[in-house]
């Protein structure tokens, strides 16, 4: 009874981490985790081809020791070539094996008793093929949803160019401004959605300035009270033009926000401290590095050391102290300052 008990969520298991999870990895190694609990396995080893690539993704979970590996076929060993070249499943005593089929072969899954005498029993099989099924149809749908990503992904690229034509500092330099981002995502701990969030973020920001008038924006004197005000209000304008646009939901708190100050003398909230989305508070730190390092038409560049000692001047009242020193350590290393260098003109 316990065992009928288990399977019925697991079809549940199945289709929540289909619907909630926007990574493979973290999906596979979910799928790893509830055939070795639904089918008290030693051991687990999931390949997935990865879509529009020659590339492998592969899980092991040998007892408690999970282990990643993504790269090309020389990841797999012989015997799991031979197995993703299988149309159907293998069964042995101790030993499940079935590839993932949906139109073509997906990935597939051995799962591993160690002992002999631990035989799995007929039920047991029904219930894994059943299961490796259902994996299949998650796997066509994660591949799916991927195409979908790349094409809005585009879209974003392509609305930033446009914008560049009309605001020309409206998203932070295209080539140099992502490795930051992926540095200061892994010195941060950051997910892969966040860092996803944080580099559309970049390229869209300043894009509600495309409601402003162009005098405005080609200005190089000084502008009055009125024109700052008017200046001040491209957050929301950015908002509104990408509030119906699903895959920038995550994205828009932080376009918002992105003028917020970590004293709470921003705009358009005046939020203070950990009240500002994380993201904001990062890009806030971006988007100043890059007018300083690369300047504006209406601003000349500025050298990495003054840089850095503007950025500890304003620890704590325009930024968030730890991100800056997080960024600050990031931009120590010649690694940056050679890739950073290469930009600039
Ligand atoms: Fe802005």
């Amino acid at each position: 009874m316990n065992r009928y008990g288990k399977t019925f969520p697991s079809f549940h298991t199945i289709y929540r981490l289909v619907t909630t999870l926007t990574d493979l990895t973290s999906f596979g190694a979910g799928i790893c985790r509830l055939f070795r609990s639904a089918f008290k396995a030693d051991k687990i080893v999931m390949l997935i081809r990865l879509p529009g690539t020659t590339s492998f993704l592969k899980i092991r979970l040998d007892g408690k020791e999970q282990q990643i590996k993504k790269g090309g076929k020389s990841i797999l060993t012989r015997i799991e070539r031979e197995i993703l070249k299988q149309e159907r499943e293998i069964i042995f005593n101790n030993r499940l094996i079935c590839p993932f089929i949906f139109e073509n072969t997906l990935g597939a899954i051995y799962v591993k008793r160690e002992s002999r005498a631990k035989s799995f029993s007929e039920i047991e099989r029904k219930w894994f093929l059943a299961l490796c099924e259902e994996v299949g149809l998650g796997l066509k749908i994660f591949s799916l949803l991927q195409e979908q990503q790349k094409i809005m992904v585009n879209y974003i690229k392509s609305l930033s160019t446009f914008l560049t034509q009309y605001v020309p500092t409206s998203h932070l330099h295209k080539k140099a401004l992502p490795k930051l981002i992926k540095e200061i995502g892994k010195a941060m701990k950051l997910s892969e959605a966040q860092i996803k969030s944080l580099r559309h973020a970049a390229l869209l920001h300043d894009a509600g300035k495309i409601k402003l008038p162009s005098n405005l924006l080609k200005k190089r004197k000084p502008l009055t009270d009125d024109e700052y005000k008017l200046i001040e209000k491209h957050p929301q304008r950015g908002v509104e033009l990408f509030r119906n646009l699903e895959i920038l939901k995550p994205t828009i708190p932080i376009i918002l926000h992105h003028h917020e100050r970590y004293d709470g003398k921003g705009y358009p909230s005046k939020l203070k401290r950990d009240k500002i989305p994380l993201g904001s508070r990062i890009l806030s730190i971006l988007d100043t590095f890059d007018a300083m390092y690369f300047g504006r038409p209406y601003k000349d560049k500025i050298n990495l050391e003054k840089i850095i000692e503007e950025f500890k001047r304003q620890k704590g009242k325009q930024f968030d102290p730890k991100i800056v020193d997080i960024f600050l350590k990031i931009l120590k290393r010649k690694s940056i300052r050679r890739h950073l260098g290469s930009f600039r003109k």
